[in-house]
């Protein structure tokens, strides 16, 4: 049987926003409910359904792997725990159906797991030879190979500029053309030994970061869907319920911030005026909490 095999972030800060509020006690006393749209192999949901006994959770995974670690997980919380494999993408639909229409919070923690980087069957690490995949939901249709092989110049061109805001975009972009035109990119490895040819190394960081990054958002359209979201999520919120979204890099951070500072004051207060980080001691027992910004914002 797997284990979880993740390490939840920031899981004290988003107990403090989301549960450990003034109106906790009432919160327990009407059974509180909750939405998580990525809940992963399940470590919010189960810090969540914890520290508030009697609430319900509602929670989203497109990776059928993770989300039975997360079934496994909650067993002990029987039908206060439902889960769904589908995108946070279709939470409306998915929320009516099961009650959740009027929840006091909802969290997003956003990206991949350290199951999907650990896995070089999934594709999403460069330094372990796997197939070129990159999906989370593995019945999706567009992998990473299909569009390294697909896709034109101009468009690999833009998604590593505006995904991975790779300065070396165009250039890559043309030696990932030349070299599919001789054999087809089929492996992670291939295809980051082609980004070495055109981008040094530099430090510790792996000249295919940005680009495996700009990859993953678009096999999964994971800004689209991330911004597309956002006004279904407030829409489902009850007033005082909150909203906490994880990011782990700029392009997420800058759609989540935008949006609160446009609804501050209107649908939303902005209750972290700045994002929280993790702490030391967090990123030194977890160093891939590093990046990660948690932003909250309360509904009106
Ligand atoms: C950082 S992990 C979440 C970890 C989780 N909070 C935990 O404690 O285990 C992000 C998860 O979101 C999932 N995911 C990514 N995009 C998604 C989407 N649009 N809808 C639902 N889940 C998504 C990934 O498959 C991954 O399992």
């Amino acid at each position: 049987m797997d284990e979880p095999t993740h390490i939840p972030v920031l899981v004290t800060e988003v107990l403090t926003h989301l549960v450990e509020r003034p109106e906790q006690k009432e919160m327990q006393a009407r059974g509180a409910s909750f939405i998580d749209g990525t809940v992963g192999q399940g470590g919010h949901a189960e810090a969540i359904l914890r520290a508030l006994p009697g609430c319900r959770i509602l929670g989203f995974d497109r990776d059928s792997a993770n989300l039975d670690i997360a079934r496994r997980r909650l067993e002990r919380f029987d039908a206060a725990a439902i889960l769904v494999q589908d995108s946070y993408a279709n939470v409306t639909q998915h929320a009516r159906a099961n009650g959740f229409e009027q929840v006091d919070g909802i969290l997003l923690d956003l990206g991949f797991s350290s199951a999907h980087i650990d896995d070089p069957e999934r594709g999403f690490s460069f330094a372990h030879e796997g197939p070129l995949d990159m999906r989370y939901d593995r019945t999706g249709d567009l992998t990473a190979e299909a569009i390294l092989n697909g896709w034109s110049v101009e468009d690999l061109s833009r998604i590593f500029r505006v995904y991975g805001e790779e300065a070396a975009a165009l250039q890559i972009a043309k030696v990932v053309y030349a070299a599919r035109k001789k054999v087809r990119i089929t492996t992670t490895t291939q295809f980051a030994d082609l980004v070495e040819t055109v981008v040094r190394r530099r430090g510790k960081t792996h000249p295919a970061t940005k680009v495996f990054q700009a990859l993953r958002i678009a096999v999964n359209d994971e800004l689209g869907q991330f911004e597309r979201v956002l006004p279904d999520l407030v829409d489902l919120l009850r007033p005082g319920g909150r909203l906490a979204i994880i990011s782990f890099h700029s392009l997420e951070d800058r759609i989540a911030k935008h949006y609160f500072s446009e609804r501050n004051g209107e649908t939303l207060n902005v209750i972290t005026k700045r994002p929280v980080g993790p702490s030391d001691e967090e990123v030194h027992s977890n160093p891939r909490s590093r990046s990660a910004k948690l932003r909250v914002a309360e509904k009106i």
